[in-house]
């Protein structure tokens, strides 16, 4: 789809990849709304491309939030046309562990930020996006959907239920012939502050930003990404060795 001239939402816009999209979108002549926990941030991105970004603060992991947000697009968006399920949050801990309390208060939270608000931002939305003459939901998830780690478990099943639930929204919008396109994107290891002090030979947001446009521009359903393509190789050759590679990673 065009990209010049439309409304476009990131959630999560920003810091890391949220914030290098929404800028790279803002470039290639959208309007980015995005959200986030925290106005000061929220404010420093918008401030990048003054007009072209319009901060909104959301707490994805609070439900009467996510709704908020939901009710404010229809009032005074009605002509969004690019939803990108960005915001994530990613925990390691120990599902066997001895404090099943806070691990448990963390794994909520993770499931409600990286399943629940993109199933939610998709089904309160798509009301708006069917109306437009084309438009494009992104969901953005990780090579750890199809190769989880056992240190983030929580984290990798968000990220396998959130392709799943692409694979479906895709069915949905093609079977009812709908102008809705809908795009998974698998990440690799990107150099965000979700992976300070981790991994090495990490992608630079910008790069992936690049690519994640570029992607939406061609009307892609599936956009993996740098060594992400490489695992979805493997996955195809020999599924078992995939699964395990980034067991211990
Ligand atoms: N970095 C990687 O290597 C990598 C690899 C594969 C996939 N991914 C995926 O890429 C996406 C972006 O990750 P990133 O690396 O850019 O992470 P990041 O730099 O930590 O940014 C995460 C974003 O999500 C927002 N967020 C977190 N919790 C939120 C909440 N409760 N409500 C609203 N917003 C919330 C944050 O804003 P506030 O904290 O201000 O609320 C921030 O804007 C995520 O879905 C992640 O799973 C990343």
């Amino acid at each position: 789809m065009q990209l010049e001239g439309i409304k476009a939402l990131v959630t999560g816009g920003s810091s890391g990849v949220g914030r290098a999209l929404a800028l790279r979108l803002a470039e290639l002549g959208a309007t980015v709304i995005i959200t986030g926990r925290d106005r000061a941030r929220l404010d420093a991105v918008a401030d990048v491309r003054p007009g072209k970004i319009i901060p909104v603060v959301a707490d994805l992991a609070d439900p009467a939030a996510v709704d908020t947000l939901i009710a404010t697009l229809h009032r005074d968006h009605p002509d969004l046309a690019l939803l990108v399920n960005n915001a994530g949050v990613q925990y390691l801990l120990d599902i066997a562990g001895d404090d099943p309390q806070k691990t448990l208060a963390l794994a909520r939270e993770e499931v409600a930020v990286n399943l629940a608000a993109p199933a939610a931002l998709t089904i309160g939305l798509a009301p708006i996006l069917k109306r437009q003459r084309q438009s494009t939901i992104v969901n953005i998830s990780s090579g750890l959907a199809i190769s989880p780690k056992a240190s983030a478990p929580i984290y990798c099943a968000t990220k396998a239920a959130l392709g799943s639930l692409t694979r479906t929204t895709r069915y949905r919008m093609q079977d009812g012939k709908l102008p809705v396109r809908v795009m998974h994107v698998v990440l690799p290891l990107v150099d965000t502050p979700m992976t300070t002090g981790r991994g090495s030979g990490k992608m630079t947001p910008e790069a992936v930003a690049n690519v994640i446009t570029d992607g939406i521009a061609k009307d892609r359903d599936e956009v993996w990404i740098g060594k992400a393509r490489l695992l979805r190789i493997i996955a195809a050759a020999v599924p078992g060795v995939a699964v395990r590679l980034l067991r211990n990673s």
